[in-house]
């Protein structure tokens, strides 16, 4: 059974349990559909409980095989065991008391992908954020803090690895084929981050030797035959733990850590104590099937998840409402772990580009939510871009205010205050407070207002008296349940840029400034530059230091003057970035109304010159060359939008650009990195670079002959699915192009995440018919709807990576997707419900999108059985 549907869970309702867990000994008889788990959990009333206070566990899809108090069958009449609740009466008032229970569940008919089930095979479990109640009843919250003691039995044959939490304590050989092992783990952890695996699996082996000079083993393990790819998830591994050391100073704490990678899985990766469970989509990479991108995911997601290890683990969460308080700050850290690795501006860009993508939608439709939401329906629903990356601007703008110094200072003293403990979003400000002795009371604000705030910027150059006045005026718009919203606390770095292309160093009148940033505390104010030679361009949320949006007239002059001097290469890329946003909006009104559109040219030679600048460093030109994406310019227009016209714009725009810099482009797309494949941040950015010139050329040649060689040379994956997107997206009618997809399928039939690829590069072809081509792949064999990297790769890669396609004004993209959101739900309601957030912009279509959209969302709002899950995110898009 489910939580209630319509069931709101809020922020103040908190308190703590009436008992306290010490320990947990958790016995596992794995059998596919008979798995016996055993439970004995040491409990004691906590001061001042009534003696009378029942304890009540959570369950979800249980049923109770037995329960006993220290040893002894409790009478029935003092339980009440159902699905989802255990309730035990009569318990002692002072004494510490044991409760034995017992379930029996069944992981191979879990296709929830939450609690104990199996994928090809593997036993494997996931207990974020609520699984551990779909295998034994207990107090299922984060702020229950115990030791876990696991002894895992089963069948050798199917089993040959059983891993639990923590170190091996032993193990050995049983009766009737079957084995066993016993793991303890002695840093008490929230049942969230328990973990059980049980299968055949390959393992690759190294070790890492800690500051302190301890060893550690490090394990991967994969599926049979994959590991050899596995590799570059180990070097990362090594790389994240030693950076943890060299950064803040985090050591590594247990013996052993373990890293399982399986094919079906709800999410990225988990970081559960000392046994994380992946995507194997995250660890698994070799040439021929991962591209660069892949590579850097990976990186990117193993530091992430061994970083948990101490924003998580170590401290975790008092409750689901504080999630940010681990997911945004281990964003974070990652962000600048991988900035360390790679480019630092190239990854901020990255950055940059994806919260505008995905997190401002979210924040400015009906989903938006606080990075700390105050209520919640089904906690699945807010493991949103909000909470992760919102969460980590926030944190990095905290960075910004206190200055590297203090923050670290302010991150060592929450380590040492609360390594142990269930925080909250108050004991983390605290620290940074009182590490800078700054008051913090007003950024706090941004975990708790939703929406992207705007600041509209003007200037005003007094030519006589060499003064330049900078004024900011901030605003917020409402969000859903916050009509009106108080005034934010918000860093934004500037530089003021002379004529010349060096940088103003004087400092503005008052006290609201300081190294670089201006603070906007109040609804409006000015900055008053003296002594300022000649009239300078203002360079202004300078490497994105506040995620808001700003607005100010900026003549192209003046953006091409910040392109082309900024001493900071992320404040480049946005003022390249905000002149082709501008003119690409511009031109799609007119595509729209069926006007001519005006010369690029201005454009074209800025990003030409840019894409041959050979000072720059390759991948860096390539961001450059990434005209804003199509949902990129919806965003912008806002509302009454219409995809067919933003494309046409854009198309038209590629092409300008493409016409002009031909020459340019013809060079760059022959270009590649010398030797063998290496997934370095360097040869990744000359092939980037390689691929967007391929891109233009290819355009610029009008036919798909220059992508086809490409793409028949290729000789690793990133190359090869480079020309299979150039071919799909500029040429999706010629017979070329239905080869190469015909010559990919054929050679990555037996390997799952290459094929994954396939599929999604044709969800994303363009125009009015994919959806039809969607459909036929649907019924096609490989198309395994349990597996959710397949699904996410159709299904996700059309409704949210196709604009025309899945927009299509027939609405037969609507009525697709709510289809399979209402077939998947029966079997995954996180999945389904995940997928179905494609539509959370639907309200800023025109209007007969809209209505198509808003039919197939009641369309979904009336199926039968709909999850929790489902329900809370289609009632709040429609509301
Ligand atoms: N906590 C995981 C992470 O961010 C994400 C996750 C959430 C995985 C819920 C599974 C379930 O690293
Ligand atoms: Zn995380």
């Amino acid at each position: 059974m489910r939580t209630e549907t319509g069931q709101v869970f809020k922020l103040k309702d908190y308190r703590p349990t009436d008992f306290v867990v010490e320990r947990i000994d958790l016995t596992f008889e794995l059998d596919p559909t008979q798995t016996r788990v055993v439970s004995r959990i040491s409990l004691q009333r906590r001061d001042g409980v009534a003696a009378d206070a029942e304890l009540v566990f959570d369950g979800d899809e249980l049923s109770l095989e037995g329960l006993q108090l220290d040893g002894r069958d409790i009478d029935p009449a003092l339980y009440t065991a159902t699905p989802d609740t255990l309730t035990i009466r009569e318990l002692p008032a002072s004494v510490p008391f044991e409760i034995t229970v017992t379930t029996v569940i069944s992981p191979q008919t879990n296709t929830q992908l939450m609690g104990l089930y199996r994928t090809n095979g593997v036993y494997c479990t996931q207990c974020e954020a609520q699984g551990f109640r779909r295998i034994t009843y207990f107090y299922d919250r984060p702020d229950v803090l115990a030791v876990y003691s696991v002894t895992i039995i089963a069948r050798k044959s199917e089993t040959r690895y059983l891993l639990s939490n923590g170190n091996l304590v032993s193990s050995g050989s049983l009766d009737e084929g079957r084995h066993c092992a016993t793991w303890f783990d002695p840093h008490p952890k929230p049942s969230y981050l328990f973990a059980l695996v049980g299968g055949d699996l390959g393992l690759i082996e190294d070790s890492f030797t800690t500051m302190s000079g301890r060893e550690v083993a490090l394990k991967i393990y994969v599926e049979h035959g994959k590991e050899n790819r596995a590799g570059y998830a180990m070097d990362a591994l090594k790389r994240s733990m030693k950076w943890d050391e060299e950064v803040y100073g985090l050591e590594y704490d247990l013996d052993i850590f373990q890293i399982v990678a399986v094919s079906d899985f709800n999410m990225g990766a988990m970081e559960n104590k000392g046994l994380n469970v992946f995507n194997d989509k995250y660890v698994l990479a070799d040439p021929e099937t991962a591209t660069d991108a892949d590579y850097a995911n990976i990186e990117a997601i193993i530091a992430h998840e061994y970083f948990h290890n101490w924003t998580g683990n170590r401290i975790t969460c008092r409750d689901w409402f504080q999630l940010c308080l681990k997911e945004g700050l281990t964003v974070y850290r990652d962000h600048t772990f991988s900035a360390d690795q790679r480019s630092a501006p190239v990854k901020r860009i990255a950055e940059i580009r994806l919260l505008k993508a995905h997190q401002f939608p979210e924040d400015a439709g009906p989903l938006a939510h606080p990075v700390r939401p105050e209520t919640y329906r089904e906690i699945n629903n807010f493991y949103t871009a909000t909470v992760y990356e919102k969460g980590s601007e926030v944190v990095r703008m905290i960075r910004t205010i206190l200055g590297a110094e203090d923050f670290r200072k302010g991150m060592d003293l929450y380590f040492e205050r609360h390594d142990g403990d269930a925080a909250t979003i108050e004991d983390f400000l605290a620290c940074f407070a009182e590490a800078s002795g700054r008051d913090l009371r007003q950024f706090a604000l941004w975990y708790s207002q939703a929406g992207t705030p705007s600041v509209s910027v003007s200037t005003d150059w007094n030519e006589a008296g060499h003064t330049f006045k900078v004024t900011l005026e901030q605003s917020l718009a409402a969000t859903p349940g916050q009509p009106r919203k108080a005034l934010m606390h918000i860093p934004l770095a500037y530089g003021l840029i002379l004529p010349d292309g060096s940088e103003f160093a004087g400092q503005p009148s008052g006290n609201d400034a300081e190294n670089g940033v201006f603070h906007l505390t109040r609804r409006k104010q000015s900055f008053t530059f003296t002594g300022v030679p000649e009239r300078p361009v203002l360079s202004i949320n300078r490497g994105f230091s506040a995620p808001v949006t700003i607005a100010m007239e900026q003549s192209a002059a003046d953006l091409a003057h910040i392109a082309r001097h900024d001493s900071d290469g992320v404040a480049r890329w946005q003022a390249l970035n905000e002149q082709a946003t501008r003119y690409l909006v511009e031109a799609s009104k007119l595509c729209r109304d069926g006007r001519n559109l005006p010369s690029a040219q201005k454009l074209a030679e800025i990003l030409v010159a840019t894409a041959s600048d050979e000072s720059l460093e390759p991948a860096f030109r390539a961001q450059a060359l990434a005209l804003p994406a199509e949902s990129d310019i919806a965003r912008e227009i806002g509302s009454n939008i219409d995809p067919d016209s933003i494309h046409a714009a854009r198309n038209a725009v590629l092409s300008e650009v493409a016409r002009f810099g031909a020459d340019v482009f013809a060079r760059l797309a022959g270009a590649a990195p010398e030797g063998a494949y290496s997934p370095s941040a360097e040869d990744a950015g000359k092939r980037a670079l390689a691929g967007a010139a391929l891109a233009y050329a290819a355009i610029a040649d009008g036919g798909p002959g220059r992508a086809m060689a490409a793409f028949d040379a290729a000789d690793n994956m990133t190359v090869l699915s480079q020309a299979l997107q150039v071919l799909t997206q500029s040429f999706p009618a010629a017979a070329e192009t239905a080869d190469a997809l015909t010559a990919f399928r054929t050679r990555f039939s037996g390997d799952p995440l290459a094929l994954d690829k396939w599929y999604a590069i044709q969800a994303m072809m363009p125009g009015k018919t994919t959806w039809r081509r969607v459909e036929e792949l649907l019924d096609s064999p490989d198309f395994d709807r349990s597996n959710p990297n397949r699904v996410r790769s159709l299904i996700g890669g059309f409704s949210a990576g196709n604009p025309t396609g899945f927009n299509v004004a027939s609405g037969d993209g609507y009525r697709l997707l709510a289809r399979e959101v209402i077939d998947i739900d029966k079997r995954n309601p996180q999945l389904a419900a995940r997928l179905l957030t494609a539509m959370r912009s639907w309200r800023s279509l025109e209007a007969g999108r809209q209505e198509q959209a808003r039919l197939a969302l009641v369309s979904i709002r009336e199926a039968a059985n709909l999850s929790p899950d489902v329900s809370d995110i289609v009632d709040r898009m429609l509301d």
